[in-house]
């Protein structure tokens, strides 16, 4: 499937600018990701691969290289990518790759993660890793970008045009498309039975709904967001795949907003963090059910205890854990390694929110570009 679109033609519609809409978008653009992936034998397919099946399963190592929301993106992958398919991987920050002599094979694959697939600096990172004698694959948003040309193998994500500097419905269909790599990797690498896989893939298409859901409370995430106009700063905590999540929520904040705002791994706190803490922070909280739902909360308490004004994101609300003033932004539960793409929902809004808000126009954030084709 390939899907074609002429940027000059996209228009805002009802929505009072592009990252309102694109938010909007974000359920359908992670269904035509994930549409047609599996085939009648039920395996599942890849866009463009120049890579041999059977050189992917002699893959020892999988590196990711990706810059703002795309790294994030890759970091979320990370969890995925070890336990389905048990192979170590490395991220790292594009513009720092280069530069640290990383030690690649023939039996490394180099994920380049990059909506544009035109950003310099993954675009060298991706050429680096060939030249080196490594496999390279790209995930991209733009059919026939110069990484998609250059890499040997692609997973075009289908998340249609995104114009709002900020990437929202990129930043899911990346997930989404990686998620696909991991589970495609773990058939052919015999690591998970095909069952598993066939159940992995159900859990996933599930997802998409679940972000309609967390959508139709868009309403209710504003009214927190409202109430937390008044603060000065923000921490965003969360741990395991609530990690990328809270740096990808900080992100967004610092982005349209300017407001200082820092996302750390939640058990990290005590380790210097929490010095900052006070009455005009704000630490919002990433707890999906799962192993280390009851420790972020434990995380949380440390921080209430100091005066922080605290909300959480939760599928429940957490009975016996909150105080009279804690906010809650509730999301539906979906597979833990699949929840990054289903609770950043409320984080993108409290940014959009934010930044109408104080009369900022969230599409054209100062100082920064939508493609960054320079060193
Ligand atoms: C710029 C944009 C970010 C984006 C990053 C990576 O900094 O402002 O929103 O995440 O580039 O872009 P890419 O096209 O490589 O995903």
């Amino acid at each position: 499937l390939r899907v074609e679109w002429d940027v000059s033609r996209v228009e805002v519609g009802g929505f009072s600018d592009f990252m309102s809409k694109e938010i909007d978008e974000q359920p359908r653009s992670l269904r035509d990701t994930l549409a047609g992936r599996v085939d009648q034998e039920g395996r599942i397919s890849l866009d463009e691969l120049n890579i041999t099946q059977e050189e992917l399963k002699t893959i020892q190592k999988v590196v990711i290289v990706g810059c703002g929301t795309s790294l994030h993106a890759g970091m979320v992958a990370r969890y995925a990518l070890e336990h389905f398919v048990r192979v170590p991987v490395e991220i790292d920050v594009s513009s720092e790759f280069r530069y640290r002599d990383p030690v690649l094979s023939p039996t490394t694959l180099v994920v380049g993660v990059s909506q544009s697939g035109e950003t310099l600096d993954t675009m060298v990172a991706l050429s680096e890793a060939k030249a080196s004698g490594a496999k390279t694959l790209v995930v991209s948003n733009v059919v026939g970008s110069s990484m998609a040309r250059m890499a040997d193998a692609v997973l075009y994500t289908r998340a249609g045009p995104e114009i709002s500097v900020a990437s929202t419905k990129t930043f899911i269909a990346q997930i989404g498309a990686l998620e696909i790599l991991a589970l495609y990797l773990a058939d052919l690498k015999r690591t998970l039975y095909p069952s598993e896989v066939n159940e992995l893939i159900g859990r996933l298409n599930a997802v998409p709904e679940a972000i309609s859901v967390a959508l139709s409370q868009i309403k209710e995430y504003e009214r927190v967001a409202q109430r937390l106009l008044g603060y000065d700063r923000f921490y965003f905590i969360g741990r395991n795949v609530g990690y990328p999540v809270a740096l990808e929520g900080a992100l967004k904040l610092k982005e349209i907003t300017y407001t200082p705002s820092e996302g750390y791994p939640a058990g990290e706190l005590k380790h210097g963090p929490i010095a900052m803490i006070d009455e005009q922070a704000v630490v919002v909280a990433i707890a999906p059910k799962g192993a280390l739902y009851e420790k972020v909360l434990a995380n949380v308490e440390e921080v209430r205890a100091r005066g922080a004004k605290v909300v959480l994101v939760v599928n429940e609300m957490p009975a016996g854990h909150m105080a009279s003033d804690d906010d809650v932004f509730l999301v539906p539960q979906v597979h833990q390694l699949f929840s990054p793409m289903v609770d950043v929902v409320p984080l993108q809004v409290l940014a959009h929110y934010t930044s109408v808000a104080r009369g900022l126009d969230p599409d054209r954030p100062r100082n920064l570009a939508k493609t960054v084709t320079v060193e």
